[in-house]
């Protein structure tokens, strides 16, 4: 089964409550929560309170994406406020392994990111730790940016790494997943798609969650 993941980056922050009642209410499966703090990528997003609010009204799996440099100075915080996934950049991460063995023993689940111009091939090593690679499909940073292409290659890629390692690791894609390429992604191997603008932003973010589950199965 495709999961589903919103991202409420792209919600109303003035009605934040309203935003994760729909998601809670339709079929979506994740919340995908992006973490940006202005250093690893030029934008920032929210912190801490926000995510406390998030966790008192969301019922539905937390996947936190971390775009931020130190990571491992924050992960038991990020826990406490109901975290249930933390994605890391390979690129902010000097000692990825202690990173994500670092996560997992805090009982949460542990990914890695990677930027468009990051080769797949960086993971070989340890792939088989993970239970989530996340394929930025865009520059991290910001929502509603343009779909880059190369990516359906890159999936391919992962779905033959993962398979020679043995790794029970789902491939996610992050950035610019819309209505015209989201059964393309799925088809393509893609576990989890998140999408931003293209929910918040349709005129019934309901019906779009729905057509988006029904043509990435
Ligand atoms: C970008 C974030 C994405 C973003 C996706 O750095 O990681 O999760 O919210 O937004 P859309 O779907 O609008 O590209
Ligand atoms: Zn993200």
């Amino acid at each position: 089964m495709i999961l589903l993941a919103p991202s409420i980056l792209s919600a109303d922050f003035g009605n934040l409550n309203k935003d994760i009642e729909m998601i809670n209410q339709s079929e979506a499966d994740w919340f995908h929560v992006d973490i940006m703090d202005g250093v690893f990528v030029p934008n920032i997003s929210f912190g801490f309170p926000i995510l406390e609010a998030l966790n008192k009204k969301a019922s539905k799996f937390k996947d936190v994406h971390l775009m931020i440099a130190h990571a491992d100075e924050y992960i038991q915080t990020f826990k406490k406020l109901g975290a249930d996934s933390l994605t890391v950049h390979y690129e902010a991460c000097l000692h990825l392994n202690r990173t994500i063995q670092a996560i997992k023993s805090e009982g949460l689940k542990a990914g890695v990111a990677l930027n468009p111009h990051s080769n797949i091939h960086l993971l070989d090593d340890i792939i088989e730790e993970l239970d989530l690679v996340l394929i930025m499909s865009v520059n991290p940073g910001f929502g509603g940016q343009k779909f880059i292409e190369n990516t359906y290659k890159k999936i391919a890629n992962t779905k033959d790494l993962i398979i020679q390692k043995n790794s029970s690791a789902r491939i996610q894609v992050d950035g610019g997943v819309n209505i015209n390429n989201i059964k393309k992604l799925a088809d393509t191997g893609a576990d989890v798609l998140v999408a931003g603008s293209a929910i918040f932003n349709s005129e019934n973010p309901l019906e779009t969650i729905k057509s988006f589950k029904s043509l990435a199965v």
